[in-house]
């Protein structure tokens, strides 16, 4: 029976650490799951390891340059296009430092750039690397953008030394790229995220705004894409787009309504994590109002209901997720809006909590649903929450597939 590694084209990246012996099993078993690995070493990593030793068990010789490579003509773009997924086992300090800012200096480097592939990295190092907070960052922005971090496990370090640090096994790593290139809960289904706060304009240069800096819609987005579904995330903010995501830029409650509602009908899922103005000017002027005329009036309307609009004309079995904000009366607010909006699952969050929230890298949540008891996720990084959500909505489809709604 072919698993899901059955013909699929894997990129082996290594780079220069002492797991870099590893990488060899790495590549073993990839073949042996039927994967074409074609590996690719840093120059470091041939320090540890030879690529005659690599290349001999891998389905093409090692490539490690980036000018006068035999193979092809453009191989800082041409291996990363045609990869199924790329992995990078181990994964430095560097390697994580370079594909986090962008510093494309060598064919491995290129390549995590100009591929569409979804990417795992395996770091390995010393503990007291790995819990720098330079390198603590790096791994939280990479997952923030969808990258598939597999975790180094505690144990003896070259030197003698003991702590977290060293390279996850190699089955265990061989187990992520089978699950990141399997079939995806979300497979087949498009899920429209909104992020980021709107902003509603006053004049040609002021705005009303809110303190949302889109970091939790961004890590819906990036989960839902992990999970095989098609992506549309509306967004008010520049944030990097997690892999595969399509962004749909806009500002205004009424653009952002517009954007999501010609998408209603083809969506599976919609779930809003952007904080909506509710209150915008009846008009805006057109050009800068001036200090010296005096302090303006600004008569406020309501902006439009995008998810209660959605909620009165729901298609069958379309999953409709709203988050609420509240700084009192968690859940009686939360169920409130709920029920007023038809939705399958609203996502609260006590904004008023430390670390809670707006702009915060992390979120604490409470998952409400008509049907079924509340979830309390403890305070965690806004890609668990996300995961959380999804693995929620996961079984809302499930359960509305098999009629027990
Ligand atoms: O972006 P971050 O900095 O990461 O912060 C995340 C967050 C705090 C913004 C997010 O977790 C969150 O709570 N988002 C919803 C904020 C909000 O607007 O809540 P609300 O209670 O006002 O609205 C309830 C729901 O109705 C929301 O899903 C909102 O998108 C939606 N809504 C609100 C007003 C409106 N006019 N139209 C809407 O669709």
């Amino acid at each position: 029976m072919s698993g899901p590694l059955e013909g699929r084209r894997v990129v082996l990246g290594v780079t220069g650490g002492i797991a870099a012996y590893k990488a060899i099993d790495v590549c073993r078993r990839l073949v042996d799951a039927g994967a074409h690995v074609v590996p690719i070493m840093t120059e470091a990593a041939q320090h540890f390891v030879g690529t005659t030793t690599l290349g001999a068990l891998a389905s093409e010789p090692v490539q490690t340059e980036l000018w006068r490579n035999p193979t092809t003509p453009i191989p800082h773009t041409v291996v990363g296009q045609g990869a199924d997924l790329i992995l990078v086992a181990p994964a430095t300090a560097k390697l994580l430092s370079a594909y986090r800012t962008g510093f494309s200096h060598d064919l491995l480097t290129n390549t995590l750039l100009a591929t569409r592939a979804p990417v795992v990295v395996c770091p390995a190092m010393h503990t007291e690397m790995w819990e720098h907070p330079s390198v603590v960052d790096n791994v939280a922005v990479l997952r923030e953008r969808g990258v598939h971090v597999v975790d180094p496990e505690s144990g003896r370090l070259a030197g003698g030394d003991v702590g977290a640090g060293r390279l996850a096994d190699p089955s265990v790593i061989v187990a992520e790229v089978e699950r990141v290139l399997g079939p995806g809960d979300l497979d087949g289904t498009t899920v429209v995220v909104t992020a980021g706060g709107t902003r509603e304009p006053i004049d040609a240069v002021r705005v009303i705004a809110n303190r949302s800096s889109g970091k939790q819609g961004y890590a819906v987005a990036a989960e839902a894409a992990a999970r095989g579904a098609h992506v549309v995330l509306v967004s008010t903010v520049e944030l990097a787009a997690p892999v595969g995501v399509e962004v749909v830029a806009v500002e205004t409650a009424e653009e952002m309504r517009d954007a999501v509602t010609q998408r209603r009908a083809t969506s599976d899922v919609v779930v809003m994590a952007a904080a909506v103005a509710d209150f915008r000017p009846v008009a805006a002027a057109g050009g800068k109002i001036k200090k010296d005329d005096g302090v303006p009036e600004i008569v406020l309307e309501a902006t439009p209901d995008i998810l209660r609009g959605l909620g009165e004309d729901k298609p069958d079995g379309q999953v409709l997720v709203g988050f609420a904000a509240e700084t009192d009366d968690l859940r009686a607010n939360a169920l409130a809006k709920l029920t007023r909006k038809n939705l399958d699952l609203i996502v609260a969050n006590d904004v008023g909590a430390p670390h809670v929230g707006f702009s915060h890298d992390t979120n604490a949540v409470t998952l409400l649903r008509p049907d079924a008891d509340p979830v309390e996720i403890d305070l965690a990084s806004k890609r668990e929450i996300a995961r959380a959500v999804i693995n929620t909505i996961v079984e809302i489809r499930a359960a509305s597939r098999t009629g027990e709604l």
